[in-house]
């Protein structure tokens, strides 16, 4: 028998403590919420992503009718991503959300079907993908990649 452990680090800032970059990340994901169609949940997200030459994509959540044919902020920056600059490494995901009363005071992390997708963009191009989690009191920095926060994802290599 072997037995294996997985272990999970995260950084918990104030905002004014956030680096420059980490902080337009922050703004551009606050700033994407504008374009969320959230008729039916009132809840607003906005996702930011950094690709490795500097290029800011945006996305947010797009409902439906037929609920489930909706889609979050992360995937529809993802697939953005992956549709307009394909190639281009994703190295940051910032993440903000707001109801009808503001801005969440603590940070909204993203579902499974989002870190399956964050999970195979990072296993594309080899290169974890910083994750910042923004809430108007604190803002949480997952720093070494996405692959922790879906252990045991379906990969590619399951298929064989
Ligand atoms: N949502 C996102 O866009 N991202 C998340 O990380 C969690 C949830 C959306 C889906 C739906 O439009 C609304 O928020 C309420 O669940």
């Amino acid at each position: 028998m072997k037995n294996y452990n997985l272990t999970l680090s995260w950084s918990v800032f104030k905002n004014n403590e956030l680096e420059k970059s980490d902080r337009m990340l922050v703004e551009a994901a606050k700033k994407a919420t504008d374009g969320s169609y959230s008729p039916y949940s009132e809840f607003r997200v906005g996702a930011a992503l950094l690709l490795d030459d500097g290029t800011v994509v945006t996305g947010s959540n797009q409902e439906n009718a037929a609920y489930p044919s909706g889609l979050c902020a992360e995937r529809t920056a993802l697939f953005a991503a992956g549709h307009n600059y394909p190639g281009k490494v994703v190295i940051a995901i910032a993440i903000a959300a707001r109801n009808t009363d503001g801005w969440t005071e603590k940070p909204i992390t993203p579902c499974g079907a989002c870190r399956q997708v964050m999970a195979e963009t990072e296993a594309l191009s080899g290169r974890p993908i910083k994750t910042i989690l923004y809430g108007e009191e604190e803002t949480m920095i997952i720093p070494d990649g996405t692959a922790m926060l879906l252990p045991f994802c379906f990969e590619t290599e399951s298929m064989v």
